[in-house]
């Protein structure tokens, strides 16, 4: 089997990252929160990676700025979504391996927290826990149990909070339930 290689997307991965969360998501609105986020102020170029196998893009991971606020005070964090890997390549490994660079590189610039929206059993083996935890309030329409966090700054989330989202993202909720 043909290595996987994880690294920083490029504005030339933009064609192949909308193929990617169209194919795995089997629709475009993940795709076009991708393309909203990278035009916005909530993007963080170092934080959206992409899973090439052989020079092509397999996977794609992206990680931006949100706010938790606590008592009138907002504390950035960070948001992960989407997370995507082609059907044909799914099974392999890419996720974890987008998660754990992902995180990584989050931890080395210095990023606080990251908080998802999706399915708890697969962010729970990454160090995320249940939101809930830390009475972290999500106020997208979602499943209690759908948001984790994981703090890579020891205490960060003591005390909880709401999370604020940029609208690129919030959008994706308007009219469905979570990604
Ligand atoms: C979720 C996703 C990114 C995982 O990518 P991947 O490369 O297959 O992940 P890995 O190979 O590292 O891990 C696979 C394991 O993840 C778990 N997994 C995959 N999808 C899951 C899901 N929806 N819920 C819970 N666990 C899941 C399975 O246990 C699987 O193990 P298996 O290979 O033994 O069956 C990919 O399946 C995908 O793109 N799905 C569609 C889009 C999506 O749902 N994205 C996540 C939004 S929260």
């Amino acid at each position: 089997m043909q290595d996987i290689k994880v690294r920083q997307a490029h504005p030339e991965d933009a064609a192949a990252i909308d193929v990617v969360n169209r194919s795995a998501f089997g629709g475009e609105a993940e795709a076009q929160m991708v393309t909203a986020v990278n035009s916005s102020q909530s993007y963080v170029p170092e934080l959206s990676l992409v899973a090439e196998v052989g020079g092509r893009v397999t996977g794609h991971i992206m990680l931006f700025r949100a706010q938790l606020e606590r008592q009138g005070k907002q504390h950035e964090v960070l948001a992960l979504a989407p997370m995507a890997v082609v059907p044909s390549h799914s099974h392999r490994g890419t996720g974890s391996l987008l998660l754990r660079a992902a995180v990584a590189k989050a931890t080395s610039l210095g990023y606080k927290a990251i908080v998802v929206v999706g399915h708890p059993d697969y962010y729970t083996r990454f160090d995320f826990q249940p939101a809930s935890k830390w009475e972290i309030r999500c106020p997208l329409s979602v499943p209690a149990e759908s948001v984790t966090a994981q703090e890579l700054v020891a205490g960060v989330l003591e005390g909880g909070g709401t999370l604020r989202y940029p609208a690129e993202f919030t959008r994706l909720f308007a009219n469905r339930q979570a990604v």
